[in-house]
């Protein structure tokens, strides 16, 4: 059975933009647009707090800083950290979609490459870098529609922090290298 998408009255807005999008596409906008629909809002919204919080509050005003363990340190959690948690509230709120932020190379074991198509899909973005993935899996029975966007090193915070974190399999990415992918899986049944 389906959850149902509005359970939670305080959503993000980025949240509620991206599961209208998808109601839009049961009637008629392929899953591909869909899935760009999405994508464009929750990069949006990773980069705004990114800029906007992480950068503005730790480097520019030198309030806060970010960290791994930010309850630990009182800190803002950092900008993949945000990510995979707005993705956890969704993936409780609803089957319609699901995401994440993915690597070949992954510092956090769980954002490994689940899938033989996520690991296609991850690998095709790392080899040709500026485009993105799509393809069809079927999982338990269920066909899914799947995109993989690029996740570029566009600072050099990125590779610093992922080259020297002790949890990195990877110690050599430079900056504009792709670091992994984000997901989005859409099922078609
Ligand atoms: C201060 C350290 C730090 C910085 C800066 C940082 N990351 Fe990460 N990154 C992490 C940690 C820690 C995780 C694991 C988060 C989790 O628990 O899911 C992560 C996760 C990721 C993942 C998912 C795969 C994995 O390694 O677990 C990608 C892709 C990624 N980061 C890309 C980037 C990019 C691109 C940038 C720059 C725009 C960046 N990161 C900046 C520490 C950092």
């Amino acid at each position: 059975m389906r959850k149902r998408p509005f359970k939670r009255t305080q959503f993000a807005l980025g949240t509620v933009v991206a599961v209208v999008a998808v109601g839009v596409a049961a009637e008629g906008i392929s899953y591909r647009h869909a899935a760009d629909m999405l994508y464009l809002v929750m990069s949006s919204d990773r980069a705004v707090y990114a800029q906007k919080v992480v950068q503005r509050l730790t480097r520019d005003e030198r309030i806060l800083t970010a960290s791994e363990h930010f309850k630990d340190d009182s800190a803002l959690p950092l900008p993949a950290q945000m990510f995979r948690f707005g993705a956890e509230l969704v993936a409780d709120e609803t089957d319609d979609f699901s995401y994440s932020l993915l690597s070949l190379h992954p510092i956090n074991k769980k954002n490994g490459p689940g899938t033989a198509l996520e690991r296609e899909g991850l690998q095709y973005v790392a080899d040709n870098p500026g485009e993105n993935f799509y393809g069809e899996e079927e999982l338990g029975g269920l066909r899914y529609f799947a995109a993989v966007y690029p996740d570029v090193a566009v600072a050099e915070a990125c590779v610093g922090c992922h080259n020297n974190h002790k949890d990195s399999p990877r110690t050599d990415a430079k900056l504009g290298d792709v670091m992994g992918g984000v997901l989005i899986r859409i099922p078609m049944d």
